[in-house]
């Protein structure tokens, strides 16, 4: 009697669950770092201007900080605050001891250089790690903070993928906060790394030849299923709040995970990079306090 094909199904990386996990980790590392020390780490959270989706945002970071037993040191400042004020409040922060990671969120207002706001965070508090020097770093590969989110993303990788040497992995978007720094981490572990965006030719041909697609375009639903070889892992970095036609509203994603059956993993949104970029944060915040408190 013939036999059907043996289908595999498609595995959900629970980007929840291991976001919790390493919480957890943190929680504890928290826990060492002050019977050690005497104070926990402290993580300034600062918000220029009241952006609905940053306040989100902030909120849930500090949320967190609590649960993970981290300080955290909220600034809220008008968005007709000027650059030389958050100059100083940065220059203030990077001189507290009680102070060992900042984080400013972005965007911020129109009027703010975000660069040179970025510039002035001391590196050993850039717990973004947007800061040139810790930018430079990794690409180079000598260490510093990694950005949160790739950080994530490698994370939910090695729960699938033990090893990268070789491996076809095409990025999708060639952000500050994503892209770029997800393909040096990728680069780093011996991946071929093919970085696209909205210029590239044939993207779905390139997509195709991928062990690995990173899409972080922020265009919901762009990468469909004819773009995903069988067995691929796909990871999806986009999140962007859609309205029907009924007035109700839902969140997507980069890629139309419905039609990617026939990939061996992918990530859910939500629930999937999301809850690792905080996780991440946090991990980075114990990091650099480490660190300060080891020098
Ligand atoms: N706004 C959107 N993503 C981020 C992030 O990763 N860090 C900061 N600081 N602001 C953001």
């Amino acid at each position: 009697m013939a036999t059907a094909p043996e289908t595999q199904a498609v595995t959900l990386i629970d980007g929840k669950a291991i976001a919790a996990r390493l919480l957890e980790t943190t929680r504890a590392e928290v826990e060492a770092i002050v019977a050690a020390h005497g104070t926990a780490p402290g993580l300034a959270v600062v918000l220029v201007g009241n952006d609905p989706a940053s306040e989100v945002y902030v909120g849930r970071k500090i949320a967190q900080c609590r649960k993970a037993g981290i300080r955290s040191i909220e600034k809220r400042l008008p968005a007709d605050t000027d650059e030389g004020t958050l100059l100083a409040l940065i220059d203030e922060m990077n001189a507290d001891d009680a102070i060992d990671g900042i984080l400013i969120q972005l965007p911020l207002p129109r009027g703010i250089d975000a660069s040179l706001v970025l510039d002035r965070i001391s590196p050993a508090k850039d717990v973004d790690g947007f800061h040139p020097v810790n930018v430079g770093r990794l690409s180079s590969g000598t260490g510093g903070l990694v950005p949160c989110t790739p950080l994530g993303i490698m994370m939910l990788l090695d729960t699938v993928i033990s090893d990268y040497r070789g491996l076809n992995v095409v990025v999708i978007g060639k952000s500050n906060i994503v892209g770029k720094p997800v393909s040096m981490l990728l680069l780093e572990r011996e991946a071929t790394v093919t970085v696209t965006h909205i210029e590239t030719r044939n993207l779905p041909d390139i997509a195709r030849q991928a062990d690995v697609i990173v899409a972080a375009a922020g265009a919901p639903h762009l990468v469909r299923g004819y773009w995903v070889k069988p067995g691929a892992v796909v990871i999806d970095v986009g999140i962007t709040r859609v309205t029907d036609a009924d007035g109700t509203t839902r969140l997507l994603g980069d890629c139309a995970t419905h039609e990617l059956s026939h990939a061996a993993a992918v990530t859910p949104v939500p629930g999937g990079v999301g809850p690792m970029t905080i996780a991440c944060l946090l991990s980075n915040t114990v990091r650099a306090a480490r660190i300060a408190r080891d020098a």
